[in-house]
């Protein structure tokens, strides 16, 4: 089912030729939408633009979906919905199980990567940010009909491991669980942290951890069952921190750095045999136009590194795993970092042109005195303190709602002040608002309900609900602002813009406020009563649909 808007463009089109760029109308008495088509064409056609408006509307059959077009001004062409037309519209987006989500009609394999917190520590506000965005993206791509596979490619491989397994060592730990049964996440940083104040403070211990390094990429077993503990416990923090956060990633989606260990040998054999990467100064490198500096596969000291890894992680992803599009939720100060490794892997052809990739960054999150929020001393991670700091002011699940909301309410490569007294308010555009605008209106469902019920009638629930009378205009209003969810939805899973489904359904609350003063619904009677409860009830699907792409709760009260 294609949208009304996208209907009557295809129709204009079809007479045109052009697209006719509709927009929504500026102001109600002009109509729905307008086309400056005919003045885009009038150059051409060498006719004043109102006379190929007349002609365009003169040749146009749009009868079944509009009132007669009209033109205004210089050449605009003014369309108005017909309200029957409309109010349809509205019934069959309320009896969509999508809520007016448009399917792909060829649905494609789309890996997003986001996360990725680092094992041994825990994450900080950036990994909380790449959480909530990552979602969101997930929950809009799945809802229109893609394949998603979320990879949390978390770093639990490196040199750091020699210097934490060294440390557990001296502490007593042991594989028998001593030690280790008792860690937890909080307390694995706290041994990260006691291993590099004794890195730089011991030459031995350095140099015992150094030769712990090579232990654990020859495989020595008990190195690797060590290594793997400590991975397994940084994983149980990081699904508490999930579970915590209501978010959709756990244990089936972990990537980490160590998976692309077996491949980067062959990754650099493939690289070096087709003269794509080459020998520079003891390093095997892959130099891509335009960038500064090449590509590392291979250090000098024949090491692998964040580069190689995320090549082969490229390569997997799009010859094992199908992706048709590539998503990397990451700090904007990996942007070089990924466009490098875009560009080798574009030239090695394991990115076929066909593959879109994207790396999105987003800004830092600033405490109230606009500098940078970074972690507390203490054991208490950030995701806690900042949950804690909202929850002084709500319930968790409005002060989780306020966090997100936050986060995608802006343009993501903005900065935002974290300021819980405002993200907390049920007023203004903030996540709690719009859980209180559903509240509201599922509270007006029950209502009506509970009366019908009492009144012995037929129970609300199995009558289906209906729009059928779009008298007034703030009816109008709310029902064309309804029917262009879909298209919201679609906007931001092509732009990656999660702040324009937030301004949506803000404005789609706004809006859902004007028609209540204005128009009773309970006090009003028969078919206009039923046809504007027909529109609350569109109001709250599209309203806890919304929120569900944004990873927000919807609640029934509050
Ligand atoms: N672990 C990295 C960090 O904390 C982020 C990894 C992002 N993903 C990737 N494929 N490189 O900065």
């Amino acid at each position: 089912m294609s949208s009304l808007p996208s209907q009557l463009s295809a129709r204009i089109q079809a007479v045109t030729g052009a697209d006719p760029e509709l927009r929504p109308a500026t102001k109600p008495q002009f109509g729905h939408f307008q086309s400056n088509v005919a003045l885009r064409l009038s150059k051409a056609q060498g006719r004043p633009p109102r006379e190929v408006a007349a002609s365009i509307v003169e040749a146009l059959d749009v009868a079944d979906l509009c009132e007669t077009p009209e033109i205004a001004g210089p050449g605009f062409i003014n369309f108005r919905l017909r309200s029957d037309v409309l109010a349809a519209a509205v019934t069959a987006q309320l009896h969509d199980p999508h809520a007016g989500i448009a399917q792909a009609t060829s649905p494609s394999t789309i890996v997003i990567d986001y996360s990725a917190p680092n094992a041994a520590k825990q994450m900080h506000v950036g990994h909380l940010r790449s959480t909530i965005i990552g979602d969101c993206f997930n929950r809009v791509l799945s809802a229109q009909g893609h394949r998603v596979i979320a990879q949390n490619h978390i770093g639990d491989w490196g040199r750091q491991f020699g210097m934490l397994i060294e440390q557990a060592l001296d502490e007593g730990f042991s594989l028998d669980g001593a030690g280790f049964d008792e860690l937890d996440l909080a307390g694995a940083e706290q041994l990260y942290k006691r291993a590099n104040a004794h890195l730089k403070a011991d030459q031995q211990f350095a140099d015992r951890a150094r030769e712990r390094v090579v232990l654990l990429q020859a495989g020595d077993p008990q190195t690797r069952a060590m290594w793997q503990r400590l991975v397994e416990l940084s994983k149980r923090g990081f699904d508490a921190t999930y579970a915590r956060m209501g978010v959709r990633l756990g244990p089936g989606d972990y990537a980490g750095e160590s998976t692309y260990n077996e491949a980067l040998p062959a990754v650099c054999e493939d690289l070096e045999s087709r003269g794509i990467a080459v020998v520079d100064q003891g390093a095997l490198v892959v130099f891509v136009d335009g960038f500064d500096a090449p590509a590392i596969l291979r250090n000098s000291q024949g090491g692998y590194g964040y580069d190689v890894t995320d090549i082969a992680a490229v390569r997997h992803r799009v010859a094992d795993l199908g992706a048709g599009r590539l998503i990397y939720v990451v700090g904007s100060e990996q942007t070089y970092h990924f466009n490098l490794v875009f560009g080798v892997c574009r030239k090695a052809g394991y990115l076929p042109s066909g593959v879109r990739a994207q790396h999105v960054g987003y800004g830092m999150v600033l405490g109230a005195d606009g500098k940078k929020l970074s972690t507390r001393e203490g054991t208490a991670s950030l995701l806690n303190d900042l949950l804690d700091q909202a929850e002084e002011h709500a319930t968790p699940a409005i002060a989780l709602a306020a966090i997100k909301y936050a986060d995608l309410s802006n343009s993501l490569q903005k900065d935002y002040v974290f300021d819980p007294e405002r993200m907390t308010q049920t007023t203004g555009d903030t996540g709690p608002y719009l859980q209180y605008a559903h509240a509201r209106v599922s509270q007006i469902l029950r209502r009506a309900r509970e009366e019908a019920e009492a009144a012995g009638g037929v129970p609300a629930r199995s009558a289906a609900p209906e729009v059928s009378v779009l008298a007034q205009a703030p009816e109008q209003q709310l029902a064309l602002w309804l029917t262009r969810f879909g298209e919201a939805v679609d906007e931001v899973a092509e732009e990656l813009t999660p702040h324009k489904l937030c301004t949506y359904l803000f404005e789609l609350a706004t809006i859902y406020s004007s028609f209540y003063e204005n128009c009773p619904v309970l006090r009003s009677q028969g078919q206009v009563r039923a046809s504007r409860l027909g529109l609350c009830a569109a109001t709250r699907q599209v309203l806890a649909k919304g929120l569900e792409l944004l990873g927000i709760e919807a609640p029934e009260r509050m």
